[in-house]
């Protein structure tokens, strides 16, 4: 730039913090020594909108809120409560290195990802964390398109962000069946942020039940009769793997959209 004729915009000074971007906290109760420093909440909030536009949130869930997720209406499956109350619980508490993430469960409608996306909308508001939404179909898609043909390898580092996110949220696991190689990608995606120690909140349409033919399943009479499973769907080491990184939350009943037209409302 050429010249001196910068024009500083009056800038307001956040009172909390006077600028710095750090607050003092009490630590101990009674002790006045002990004092420690927190990220101001201007800063949570400025970082908060940032974070929230890179988590990918698609537009059709922008409106899922935990606190706008109905329990309590006419014929509501009890664990629809049960559901939010760990979700809640999780998302104010939940350690993100370290801590089990979410397997939410059940059939289409049941409000699966709109849990998923209300409690990384909170860990991103209220606690700064980075989270990232991704539709498993996208994900796939996004690892077809890494494979870099001339070298003859997939190109990680575009996929960087969903091994390093704080919490990842897969949508609908199992949705569509992968070639091999990219599944060893979503293997290694999943495998990679277990041993990481990094959450992962997981949701799927298919029942928490062995594949067909796995020891201790159906008989092939009786499991060629049912539904697919998600051991059918992702394999019994994967699935077993996700029930160690994964707290199992079941939400059951009908489709939440279904019960609105049914009692006439849009
Ligand atoms: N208990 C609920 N309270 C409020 N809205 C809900 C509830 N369950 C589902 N919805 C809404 O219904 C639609 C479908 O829910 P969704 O979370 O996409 O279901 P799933 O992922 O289980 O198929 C979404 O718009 C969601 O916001
Ligand atoms: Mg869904
Ligand atoms: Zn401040």
């Amino acid at each position: 730039m050429q010249g001196s004729q910068v024009v500083k915009a009056p800038v307001e000074i956040c009172p909390l913090c006077e600028g710095t971007g750090w607050k003092t906290v009490a630590g101990n109760a009674g002790s006045t020594n002990d004092r420690r420093v927190a990220r101001c909440d201007c800063r949570l909030r400025t970082r908060g909108e940032s974070l929230l536009s890179a988590a990918r949130i698609p537009r059709r869930y922008e409106h899922c809120e935990l606190s706008n997720y109905d329990t309590d209406f006419p014929g509501a499956h009890p664990s629809l409560a049960e559901g939010h109350f760990i979700a809640s619980g999780f998302a104010k508490k939940c350690d993100p290195r370290g801590d089990k993430g979410l397997l939410i469960i059940g059939k289409i409608g049941t409000g699966k990802t709109h849990l998923a996306v209300g409690i990384i909308k909170e860990l991103i508001v209220n606690r700064g964390l980075a989270c990232l939404f991704y539709d498993y179909r996208e994900l796939l898609k996004e690892i077809q398109n890494s494979y870099n043909a001339t070298v003859q390898t997939t190109e990680l580092d575009v996929l960087r962000p969903v091994f390093d996110t704080d919490v990842l949220v897969l949508d609908e696991l199992g949705a569509v069946k992968p070639t091999e190689w990219v599944w060893d990608t979503v293997s290694l995606i999943l495998n990679t942020r277990y041993n990481d120690n990094r959450t992962t909140i997981i949701t799927t349409n298919f029942e928490d039940q062995p594949a067909a033919g796995a020891s201790g399943s159906l008989s092939a009479a009786r499991a060629a009769s049912r539904g697919e499973t998600l051991g059918d769907r992702i394999g019994e080491r994967m699935r077993s793997r996700l029930h160690e990184m994964c707290r199992i939350v079941s939400l059951e009943g009908t489709d939440f959209r279904q019960k609105f037209r049914n009692a006439n409302f849009r």
